[in-house]
């Protein structure tokens, strides 16, 4: 008895011991975080140089040191070439895939990579995705791109196409892949991001000896190239807050829209700008909002719809005393529906670009001979402009733009865009965000903006 009361008394001393010293740290490292908030761990590269520039805009120049980082910690393969050709959609899912392919380029430390190019859709059905492929210059500046990239990562060789393969194979053939099939995925949802994209490496060039093991293939070299093709559907899966705030900031910067549709989307801004001083006579404000409805025949069925969605920008953009908006939609009907609620509700003037063009035949015409997805880009380009964006989550066009403006708040510093509440000082997207997979909320941790 007496033995067993001791006992009892030694672990009541113990645990007292313990309670009182799990104290004493933590009362030692709150003191310590408040005498000691010296200097800034920020280093010095990032802080001169970088900082003031508007990263929101479509032309702002390539901050390439963080990219540059990531290419100088790979150990990089000479005979490996990737191939970023599998993507289809809208600018917001090709952008996607082609920056998913390129990371992973890195991370697989493949030497060679070839310009990646573009598949179109069909113009009489949106939802047709898979035709003919397009060049790199059918959206983007091809230049721009091949001078940043190797400017970065000057390990990349740039092929123009899989013909320009020093000894490659005839006809060429890659091997398909998707990256996030190297791990053991773990986890219940089949949507999951890549939760070993730090690995990846490890795992691909793994994958690529046991491969040559297996088929008694000779490893890739210079002499004996070896393609590698992302599979479709890959766009939402590295999550991109891996590699820091600068390089998400950044690293979308390598995909510039092509000069001409970059001047196009420009000049509708400043037409914008006219129109929005027309409409408010008394103020003359030149303020406008931007918005995004997406309504077309190939939007998904569970997804807000043109009543949530109009009802929704009209009420905001009238809150904060905006007497015009800019509408980019692909749905004439649907868009002239919006702009007689606009203008009967709250006498807000909207507009598309089509009509904003009209008096001016020679941009008409130079918009009229684009695809409907080339034109989304001067819709991107004057949504990045607006003073207040309206979208909808989760199409990755919204959400593309509301995350590039979010780039304004810290440049290179920017933390990530705050999910499911009421959007940002720039930007507010409407939708549904309960359900992390099913509202498709994973895209927002795997998009660079
Ligand atoms: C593109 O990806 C799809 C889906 O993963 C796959 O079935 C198809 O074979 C790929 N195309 C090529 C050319 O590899
Ligand atoms: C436009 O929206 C209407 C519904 O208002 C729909 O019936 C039509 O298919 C849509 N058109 C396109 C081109 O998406
Ligand atoms: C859309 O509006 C309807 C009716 O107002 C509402 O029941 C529904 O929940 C809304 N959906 C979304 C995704 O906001």
């Amino acid at each position: 008895m007496a033995r067993q009361r001791g006992v009892l008394f030694v672990v009541c001393l113990i645990s007292l011991a313990t309670l009182w010293s799990c104290r004493l740290p933590k009362m030692c490292v709150y003191s310590q975080c408040n005498t000691d908030s010296g200097p800034r761990t920020t280093p010095a590269s990032s802080t001169n140089i970088d900082d003031g520039l508007d990263l929101s805009q479509p032309d702002a120049p390539f901050v390439s040191w963080p990219l540059a980082r990531v290419c100088k910690e790979t150990t990089w393969t000479p005979g490996i070439v990737f191939v970023c050709d599998n993507n289809s959609g809208g600018i917001g899912n090709i952008r996607n895939y082609i920056l998913t392919c390129v990371r992973y380029a890195i991370e697989a430390g493949a030497a060679g990579l070839v310009l990646p190019t573009i598949r179109t859709r069909s113009e009489a059905d949106l939802s047709s995705l898979m035709q003919s492929q397009q060049g790199f210059d059918y959206f983007f500046d091809e230049g721009h791109f091949r001078k940043s990239l190797q400017g970065a990562c000057p390990q990349f060789t740039i092929y123009s196409s899989t013909d320009d393969i020093p000894n490659a194979m005839s006809p060429f053939q890659a091997e398909p892949l998707t990256p996030r099939n190297l791990g053991v995925r773990g986890g219940c949802d089949n949507r999951e991001l890549n939760k070993h994209s730090d690995r990846f490496g490890l795992q691909f060039r793994a994958h690529v000896q046991q491969h040559a093991e297996e088929f008694n293939m000779l490893l890739p070299s210079p002499k004996h190239p070896r393609g590698y093709r992302l599979n479709w559907g890959v766009q939402w899966d590295f999550p991109v807050h891996r590699d820091g705030p600068e390089f998400v900031a950044s690293f979308g910067g390598l995909l510039k829209f092509r000069a001409d549709i970059l001047d196009l989307g420009r000049k509708t801004a400043a037409y914008m700008r006219a129109f929005a001083a027309a409409h408010d006579q008394a103020e003359r404000s030149r303020a406008y909002a931007g918005m995004h409805l997406r309504t077309e025949s190939d939007a998904l069925s569970n997804w807000p719809r043109f009543e949530n969605q109009s009802g929704a920008y009209l009420k905001r953009a009238s809150s904060m005393k905006l007497q015009a908006a800019y509408l980019a939609t692909g749905n004439k009907t649907e868009a002239e529906k919006l702009a007689r609620s606009a203008s009967s509700t709250y006498d807000m003037g909207v507009v598309t670009k089509h009509e904003l063009l009209k008096d001016h035949p020679v941009d008409l015409k130079a918009l009229e001979v684009l695809t409907w997805d080339q034109q989304a880009l001067v819709d991107f380009v004057v949504l990045l402009d607006c003073d207040y964006f309206l979208g909808v989550s989760p199409s990755s066009f919204s959400m593309n733009v509301a995350l590039k403006r979010h780039l304004k708040a810290d440049g290179l510093h920017t933390r990530p865009w705050k999910v499911g509440g009421d959007g940002d000082a720039w930007s507010w997207l409407v939708g549904s965000y309960q359900r992390y997979w099913d509202d498709w909320l994973f895209m927002y941790d795997s998009l660079w903006p």
